[in-house]
C-alpha cells in the first residue's frame, strides 16, 4: 500500500501508543481497585494517573494534527451505507471525547484528595478518601470506552470480511 493511503506516520504511531496506554490503565485500574488510598499505595495510583494525563496530551496532540493535516489524510474508506458512515464517525468521536474526559476526572478524584501536593514535599492528607461519585463517573466512561473499543475492532475486522479490504494496513 503506498503511503498516500495510509494515515500520516505520526498519526499511527499516536494510535498505536494511545492503544498500549489504555491497555495498561486497564490492567493497573482493575489493580487498583485492592488497593486503600493511602500513603504507602500512592504509587500506584500515581503510575495510573501518569499514564492516563499522558493519553490526555496525546489525545489533544492527535486531534490538533489531525485538524492541521487534514490534506495529508489517506481517503475515506467506502461505508456500506449512510447509516454505517454515522455509526463510525459516532464511535470515533465519541472514543475521542472519553479519552479527554476519563483522564480528567480521574485526575479531579485524585486533586480532590489533596494528595496532590504529596508530590511537592508535602504530607498526604489524613483520612484521604476518593469521592465514590466522581469514581463512579470515571468508572462509567473507561467501560463505556472499553465497549466502544471493542466495536471499533469488531468494525475493521468486519470490513475485511464484507468487502476484503484491509483497513488496518492504513493505520500500521
Ligand atoms: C485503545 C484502543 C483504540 C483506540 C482508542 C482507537 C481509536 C481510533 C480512532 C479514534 C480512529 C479514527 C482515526 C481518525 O480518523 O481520527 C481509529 C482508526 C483506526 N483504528 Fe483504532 N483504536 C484503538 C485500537 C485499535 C485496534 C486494536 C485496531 C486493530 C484492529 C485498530 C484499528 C484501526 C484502524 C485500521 C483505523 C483506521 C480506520 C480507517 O481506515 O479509517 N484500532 N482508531
Ligand atoms: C483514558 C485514561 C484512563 C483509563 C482508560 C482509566 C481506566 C481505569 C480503570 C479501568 C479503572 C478501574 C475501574 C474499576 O475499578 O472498575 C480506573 C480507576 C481509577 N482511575 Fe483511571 N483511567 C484513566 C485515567 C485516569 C487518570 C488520569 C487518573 C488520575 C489522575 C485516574 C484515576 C483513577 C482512580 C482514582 C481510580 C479508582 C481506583 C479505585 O477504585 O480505588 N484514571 N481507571
Amino acid at each position: 500500500m503506498n503511503e498516500q493511503m495510509k494515515y500520516p506516520k505520526l498519526f499511527r504511531f499516536l494510535h498505536w501508543i494511545t492503544f498500549i496506554l489504555i491497555v495498561l490503565l486497564f490492567i493497573s485500574g482493575l489493580g487498583m481497585e485492592d488497593y486503600k488510598f493511602d500513603e504507602g499505595n500512592f504509587f500506584r495510583f500515581k503510575r495510573h494517573a501518569l499514564m492516563g494525563v499522558s493519553v490526555l496530551f496525546i489525545t489533544l496532540i492527535r486531534l490538533a494534527y489531525k485538524y492541521k493535516n487534514k490534506h495529508r489524510f489517506p481517503p475515506e474508506i467506502e461505508y456500506y451505507s449512510p447509516v454505517h458512515e454515522k455509526i463510525v464517525k459516532a464511535i470515533h468521536l465519541l472514543i475521542y471525547i472519553i479519552l479527554i474526559l476519563a483522564p480528567i476526572v480521574g485526575f479531579v478524584t485524585i486533586y480532590q484528595t489533596g494528595a496532590l501536593a504529596y508530590d511537592f514535599g508535602g504530607p498526604f492528607p489524613e483520612n484521604a478518601e476518593l469521592n465514590p461519585s466522581l469514581i463512579n463517573l470515571h468508572k462509567f466512561l473507561v467501560y463505556t470506552l472499553g465497549l466502544l473499543i471493542i466495536m471499533h475492532i469488531g468494525g475493521v475486522f468486519m470490513y475485511k470480511i464484507k468487502t476484503g479490504q484491509s483497513l488496518l494496513k492504513r493505520m500500521i
